[in-house]
């Protein structure tokens, strides 16, 4: 039978060899009182184990948030190995820039399956653990785009929303056992990890070829790089603030973690809805000048199809 240690958290952590998952990993290492699971897909292993040595206190596995078999194997190894779970981190996630209109079905179940599906296969993995437990914390790692929707973001913000609300019946369920739920609401994070954002095949054709939408490509995605690369908060800032968050024994259900989140939030609740889009839209950059070249797009074409149907 395992022998099960309670002096030291057990918390398994998704997603840690880049950006907030590794800052994470560094930070929380540094604690004796803490056992880490540091895991991440198959093709960033080698570099997680340059980045991290491997002890009593720490291992790292590989594991993909959308292969649920993988993730009832993992967490049934720590069981078997360490006897219980503390906290989950669900950190894994992925960014779609498109605009709805370009985004196809393939694309949408990936977003899904990363951001919010793969996150509740480990939910339901580790809560039976928990409950026997008695205790335990769930902290789910969601975004501004989790309150609110900007323009070629619908597809992630979708998964985040997905991800609040889910979450938010969670922290009624889990309560009674003793377990908690948090969600940690990042804005724009001064990191690299604009450089993974993904694009379906109908998005970049249209960032290329200047198709309809395009627009939309051109303003809003050198606007958000701009504002990662002059936001405050960094990937450590924010492990700092889930670090505390670990160790309190009263988390929060939501933790706005950045400035823009916490602006954010009170200007959804200060203005009345129609007024905050509004706002919005005139502040978001080269809002002006969206819908002018579909428009044009469908002037050109309508031409196209008059004439050709006057010659026939
Ligand atoms: N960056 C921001 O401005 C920002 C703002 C708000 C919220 N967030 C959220 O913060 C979390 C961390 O993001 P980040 O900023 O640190 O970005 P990041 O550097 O891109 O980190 C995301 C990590 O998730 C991993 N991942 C992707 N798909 C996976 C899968 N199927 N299985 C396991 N791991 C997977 C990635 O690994 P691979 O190399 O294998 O893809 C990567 O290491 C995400 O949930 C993100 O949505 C970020």
């Amino acid at each position: 039978m395992t022998q099960v240690d309670t002096s030291k958290k057990i918390i398994l952590i998704t997603g840690c060899a880049t950006g907030l998952g590794k800052a994470l990993v560094e930070i929380l290492s540094q604690n004796p009182n803490y056992k880490l699971i540091v895991t991440a897909r198959a093709h960033r292993l080698e570099l997680l184990r340059t980045m991290f040595q491997e002890s009593q206190d720490l291992i790292i596995r590989e594991l993909d948030v959308t292969v649920e078999t993988n993730i009832f194997a993992l967490v049934n190894e720590i069981a078997n190995m360490w006897g219980r779970i503390d906290v989950l981190v669900n950190n894994a996630g992925i960014c779609y820039r498109s605009v709805v209109e370009h985004m196809d079905r393939e694309s949408e179940m990936i977003q899904l399956e990363t951001n919010y599906l793969g996150p509740m296969a480990l939910i339901r993995s580790v809560l039976p653990i928990m409950r026997e437990q008695m205790s335990g914390h769930i902290i789910n790692i969601s975004s501004v785009s989790g309150m609110v929707s900007m323009p070629t973001m619908g597809s992630y913000s979708a998964s985040k929303h997905a991800l609040e609300g889910a979450s938010e019946s969670l922290w009624y369920e889990a309560k009674p056992y003793g377990i908690k739920v948090s969600l940690v609401e990042p804005g724009f994070i001064n990191s690299d990890s604009f450089k993974n954002i993904l694009l379906p095949k109908k998005a970049k054709l249209s960032a290329k070829l200047r198709g309809p939408h395009s627009e939309y490509y051109l303003s809003m995605s050198p606007f958000v790089e701009s504002l990662m690369k002059w936001a405050f908060a960094t990937p450590e800032s924010i492990a700092h603030k889930i670090k505390k968050l670990i160790a309190q024994s009263n988390p929060p259900l939501r933790l706005r973690v950045t400035l823009d989140a916490k602006v954010f939030s009170i200007l959804r609740k200060l203005l009345p809805e129609f007024l905050f889009h509004k706002v919005m839209f005139l502040l978001l950059p080269g809002s002006r000048l969206w819908g002018h070249r579909s428009y044009f797009g469908n002037r050109v074409r309508a031409k196209k199809l008059n004439s050709s149907s006057a010659h026939a």
